[in-house]
């Protein structure tokens, strides 16, 4: 598959090289190419440096992680090239990389995590870790009873955002909850390292599992491109570092932390 990584910085060019490394062609971005040199050799022919708009023409798949105070800029230049393709959206919004001391997570922005907190009321009770619940979290539906509870304290994911500015593409949320390090030190271990995914689009979210299982991590379905906050900064599943097993026990304390 060809994949275009946009953004291929300490998150994105890890990314990539493991794409590369996985036998995808793979193009990523850099206004600065002489940044990204030595990994586009080290790559070979599997990898070029391409601007956004080609890398975004170029490929079947796209990786996305810029800096999020860029990402507008970065999704306008791939517009008309994304149309249809999935997009993996790896950004964090308040543009921490996960663990670090950071701008202090959401919860000064609108619609910050602890706005729903706030929002508390009896749609999800005693119910939450029913196995029912936990089931439709691994494989069904977006999660409604947390995407209303979401949408009541207002305000958006940074994954709402992209997908209002880039409706054209099927956007995903992965790769944003755990440092590249951890990644790296994680990555084909067994148990393997649970990887939040969200989206709404059921094909997207097969086809962004399965590059996950072919990095090397395990796929957890979290939720809809509202439930997205919950992986990004200042959200509970952010910087989990969790298998599959210890996954769903998260999960279920995130979507209880919302009531
Ligand atoms: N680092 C991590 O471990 C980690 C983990 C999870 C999530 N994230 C999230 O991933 C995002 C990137 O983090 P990072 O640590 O990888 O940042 P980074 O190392 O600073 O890399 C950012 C990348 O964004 C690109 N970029 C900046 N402005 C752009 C523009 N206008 N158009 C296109 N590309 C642009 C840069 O490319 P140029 O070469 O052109 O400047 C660079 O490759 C953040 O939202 C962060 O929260 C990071």
């Amino acid at each position: 598959m060809r994949i275009g990584v946009i953004g291929a910085g300490r998150l994105g060019g890890t990314l990539a090289a493991w794409c590369a490394e996985s036998g995808h062609d793979v193009a990523v971005t850099s206004r600065h190419p002489e940044r990204v040199r030595e990994l586009v050799d080290r790559m070979n022919w599997r990898m070029r440096v391409m601007p956004v708009p080609q890398a975004a023409s170029f490929s079947d798949m796209v990786i996305f992680a810029p800096n999020w105070a860029s990402a507008k800029e970065a999704v306008d230049l791939t517009l008309g090239a994304i149309q249809g393709k999935v997009v993996i959206d790896a950004t964090n919004p308040a543009d921490a990389v996960p663990g670090a001391p950071g701008p202090g997570g959401l919860a000064g922005m609108p619609g910050s995590f602890s706005g729903a907190v706030l929002a508390a009321d009896e749609d999800l009770g005693a119910s939450t870790k029913s196995p029912a619940v936990m089931a439709a979290a691994v494989t069904g539906p977006p999660n409604e009873a947390a995407d209303r509870l979401l949408a009541r304290a207002g305000g958006k994911s940074g994954l709402e955002t992209l997908i209002e500015w880039a409706p054209e593409a099927h956007w995903v949320k992965a790769f944003n909850t755990m440092p590249a390090e951890v990644l790296t030190r994680r990555r084909g271990h067994d148990p393997l390292l649970a990887e939040f995914v969200c989206t709404d689009q059921p094909d997207a979210r097969e086809a962004a599992s399965q590059i996950i299982r072919e990095l090397g991590f395990a796929p957890f379905y979290a939720g809809g491109a509202k439930a997205a906050r919950l992986t990004e900064t200042g959200g509970p599943l952010q910087s989990r570092e969790v298998d599959v097993q210890d996954a769903t026990d998260a999960l279920a304390e995130a979507l209880t932390a919302l009531r």
